[in-house]
């Protein structure tokens, strides 16, 4: 690690030349499983052809112009996340990340209601200080406050909780958070009845609903939208990761009444949309059609279902589509070190919990790669 950095990440200590599928090669010759597609980033794996070359023609074109110039590609990404929600519309507002599109979010529901923010334990949406203020890990707001005010947390999947909340609470309430399946907070999916209760008190209370896609958005789930698993009414999308093909780009997609909510002036970024990205997210939303959903699906059971037979050591299973977490009863840490000497990069959680994001289109002996080198990892960690 060099002296010069920033010392926020825990990085494997390796050397990357080049990254291929599911595969990452190193400058000293080792080849590295790599099981979470670079956070949940690379849904068509490593370095996918079409991608790559839509970014190349692109950039020799040009990389930046500014948002004095509507990109040719931005009408049609935005169209294509508009019209998969299935609503009747929306208007798309591009930005860099994921707590890029949460704090559009935020301001947008800012600019339309005044009241509280309701957020739930082990949500995340961000580290920007807007997105970090409705992210239900105390540990991660604590060294920052005060952050935005107002904010409630309520406890995951509690729904006599959500209930006598929204009964008793007497002050306005401007939206609720809603993250479907939480990414970082364990891979925990949310309730249907919670869902419905959410969609219920929307219209008794008059708040609005964001549900954060930026983990579990764009096909991960199995569906084009993770919200789309449950009947939730979301008012404001937010997605990211994914979009950009490996490049930064994230959105809010501002639905029905709420589609105008920003006029000029009200919010904007030197950088988003950038060019090249949209390029990279015009091809990754072509490939996310009906039977790489079905795939994802088919794939994701699959997995869980190996995974049930695996290795004493797993105590659960959970998520949704090929967004599987894998709770152990060994130190994650020891696990991921073990996996790492083994080949395998896995991404370990708090609650010694194993992240799965592998790409969308990974194949059936890339997955038997994958779980063979778990076990190898699992019966060998102490
Ligand atoms: C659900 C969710 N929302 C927001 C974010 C923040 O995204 P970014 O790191 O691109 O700012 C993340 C990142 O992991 C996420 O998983």
């Amino acid at each position: 690690m060099s002296e010069y950095l920033s010392k926020v990440y825990n990085p494997f200590p390796v050397e990357v030349q080049e990254a291929l599928g599911v595969y990452i090669f190193t400058k000293s010759g080792e080849r590295y499983f790599d099981t979470f597609s670079g956070i949940g980033v690379l849904a068509f794996g490593h370095s996918d052809p079409d991608i790559k070359n839509a970014i190349i023609e692109k950039v020799k074109r040009h990389a930046h112009i500014s948002n004095f110039f509507i990109d040719e590609n931005a009408p049609k990404v935005a169209q294509k996340l508009v019209e998969k929600t299935k609503r009747n519309k929306g208007k798309v507002f591009f930005a860099n990340s994921g707590a890029e599109a949460n704090e559009a979010a935020i301001k947008a529901v800012k600019k339309l209601k005044k009241g509280l923010l309701v957020s739930f334990v082990k949500n995340f949406h961000g580290r920007t200080i807007g997105a970090l203020s409705i992210t239900g890990f105390p540990r991660l707001r604590e060294p920052f406050v005060p952050l935005l005010g107002d904010v409630v947390f309520l406890p995951h999947n509690d729904v006599n909780t959500f209930k006598n909340f929204m009964e008793n609470e007497q002050r306005e309430i401007a939206a609720v958070f809603v993250e479907c399946i939480h990414g970082s907070g364990g891979l925990n999916v949310i309730d249907a009845e919670l869902v419905e209760l959410i969609n219920e008190y929307k219209n008794k209370k008059n708040y609005l609903i964001v549900a954060d896609e930026v983990q579990a958005g764009l096909g991960r789930t199995g569906e084009f939208f993770a919200f789309q698993n449950f009947s939730l009414k979301p008012d404001i999308v937010t997605v990211a990761k994914s979009l950009g093909g490996g490049l930064p780009l994230g959105a809010a997609i501002f639905l029905d009444e709420v589609s105008d909510v920003f006029s000029p002036g009200d919010h904007g970024s030197t950088f988003a949309p950038n060019p090249v990205a949209l390029a990279a997210a015009s091809v990754v939303l072509d490939k996310i059609d009906e039977s790489l959903l079905k795939e994802v699906k088919e794939k994701g059971n699959y997995i869980k279902k190996k995974l049930q037979e695996l290795n004493k050591k797993i105590v659960e299973i959970r998520g949704l589509g090929l967004m599987i977490g894998v709770k152990v009863n060994v130190d994650g840490q020891k696990l991921r070190q073990k996996a790492f000497e083994n080949g395998l990069l896995l991404n370990v959680l708090s609650e010694n919990v194993v992240r799965f994001l592998p790409p969308l289109n990974i194949s059936y002996s890339e997955i038997e790669e994958m779980l063979e080198l778990f076990n190898k990892s699992l019966m060998e960690v102490e």
